[in-house]
């Protein structure tokens, strides 16, 4: 089960940008420490293009759809998963927007940006925890063989052109890039 192991790794990428920019926000509000809107940026960015366009699809189109088949119990919560997929792409532009903001008004927009990306983190690491405490044990004990192997197949081949995405690697490479820039102790850039 490839694609267990996957949606866990995808899950930790995720995780660790989300904590790097609640990291970088608290330390603005805490140490007056100034913005770096191209961080900030490729961070969101990155939650927009990732699973956004190309994590959450696949889990909708293959994990979900057959658990649905195979597990009738589990369809309130993935009723509920599915419908935060949805919500979570608006919430994506509303830290978009926040961002913006921020950017161009200055300090005075600062709390509505930092509480648009705390309130993002909690809904993102809530919906994370659902899905490994409850999705995947469900789907271990119930899908066949053979879903499993539909599932594995999509998770492994994240240049699947159904999905519209760039490639897996495209993903990696702005992953690193987010590193690069981040000071320590979220990557490996500059200090400030
Ligand atoms: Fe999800
Ligand atoms: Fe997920």
């Amino acid at each position: 089960m490839e694609a267990v192991r996957i949606i866990r790794n995808e899950h930790r990428s995720l995780a660790a940008v989300m904590h790097g920019m609640v990291y970088l926000v608290r330390e603005i509000r805490d140490r007056g420490v100034r913005p770096d809107f191209a961080l900030l940026g490729a961070m969101i960015y990155y939650i927009d293009t990732f699973p956004e366009r190309l994590h959450h699809p696949k889990e909708d189109k293959y994990l979900f759809r057959l658990l649905r088949m195979r597990c009738a119990e589990a369809a309130p919560l993935l009723d509920q998963l599915e419908q935060e997929h949805r919500t979570g792409a608006a919430k994506i532009r509303a830290l978009e927007q926040a961002l913006a903001r921020f950017q161009q008004g200055g300090m005075s927009e600062f709390p509505a940006f930092a509480t648009a990306v705390d309130a993002y983190a909690d809904f993102h690491w809530q919906h994370m925890r659902a899905e490994e405490k409850e999705v995947l044990p469900l789907a271990e004990k119930h899908l066949t063989a053979g879903d499993w192997e539909a599932i594995d197949a999509a998770f492994t081949d994240n240049s699947d052109p159904l999905f519209g995405a760039e490639s897996g690697q495209a993903y990696d490479q702005l992953f690193q890039r987010i590193v690069n820039l981040a000071p320590p102790p979220i990557g490996v850039g500059p200090m400030r």
